[in-house]
């Protein structure tokens, strides 16, 4: 058996002590974000509450196995993950518990699960970038466009073993249906400038180095770099276009957080989920990690008037 203590995993020893004693202040967060980037979001919180919470981090697809494995006996009462596939892939293996309503009141519907197992806590586009070198009557205006033999050679993207392409797929899926997202897939594979390699930084960097034209990415990643003056340059060095703008809109995604089924601290979970669809934490998500508030159109005094501060 194990227990989270500051962020690492140690011995029972450790668990039989601190459940106990702090199980009234307390919330265990496994979480696929960066600890670095949410530690100061997650202090202010504790600040605000009294709650401590006490982080694991480590990638989503070992943080469900994690939780696989640990059963009832996980010390976990919440999971922070990106992307909707994710968070579908938790609530499917059963280790998500129901939200009650009132946490995800105001929350708008569609970033909700159906069943409540997850809420949306921040949005990201995945967009094509382009390059400063292409003319602009020439931009791809729909992501289906970017398959298109025009294209031919002057296209980078991720692997398709990112689940970012993989709900990008899924979502064209849904809304073109299986065969022609099948014939958009060959044709971006045509369009193809190298074998897919390296993460969404990796293909603005690409594009700004005239390795390619065109690249799917997700926006955060060039709020990033331009807020770093190693990165800037290459960034700097692209336009954003955000697809499907005369019918369904540019693919969006989400990070978000779900209730563990065992979670034990569950007014404590719900405390911090309230506080991350709290106006506070949403101009953080946009100002600090560059992402989409959810709750920017829906403002959100529950937690307390402090927090606006
Ligand atoms: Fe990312």
């Amino acid at each position: 058996m194990t227990k989270l203590c500051a962020g690492v995993v140690v011995s029972a020893v450790c668990l039989s002590v601190s459940a106990g004693a702090l199980a009234d202040q307390s919330v265990n967060l496994y979480s696929s974000r960066s600890e670095a980037l949410i530690r100061p979001l997650l202090d202010e919180f504790s600040e605000q509450s009294g709650i401590e919470v006490k982080v694991l981090s480590a990638k989503p697809g070992s943080l469900l196995s994690r939780l696989k494995l640990e059963g009832s006996a996980t010390p976990a009462d919440l999971l922070l993950t990106t992307d909707a596939g994710n968070l579908a892939a938790a609530a499917d293996a059963g280790v998500l518990g129901t939200l009650t309503q009132d946490v995800l009141e105001d929350v708008p519907t569609e970033l909700v699960d159906p069943q409540r197992q997850w809420v949306g806590v921040s949005l990201r586009g995945r967009v094509v970038v382009v390059s400063e070198r292409t003319d602009p009557r020439d931009d791809p205006l729909t992501i289906e466009a970017l398959a298109s033999p025009r294209y031919q050679g002057k296209v980078c993207i991720r692997s398709s073993a990112n689940i970012y392409n993989q709900s990008l797929l899924a979502s064209m899926i849904a809304n073109d249906g299986a065969e022609q997202a099948q014939a958009w897939a060959e044709g971006m594979v045509k369009n193809f400038a190298r074998t897919p390699e390296g993460n969404d930084r990796a293909q603005i960097k690409a594009v700004a180095e005239g390795i390619c034209d065109y690249a799917v990415v997700n926006t955060y990643y060039l709020g990033i770099m331009l807020s770093d003056q190693a990165q800037a340059p290459a960034a700097e060095k692209v336009r954003v276009i955000f697809t499907n703008q005369d019918d369904r809109g540019n693919h969006v995604n989400v990070s978000g957080i779900g209730m563990t089924r065992y979670a034990k601290n569950r007014a404590n979970a719900e405390a911090l989920i309230e506080f991350l669809l709290s106006d506070v934490a949403q101009q953080w998500y946009a100002q600090v990690n560059h992402e989409y508030p959810v709750q920017g159109a829906y403002p959100r005094q529950r937690f307390g008037q402090e927090l606006d501060a």
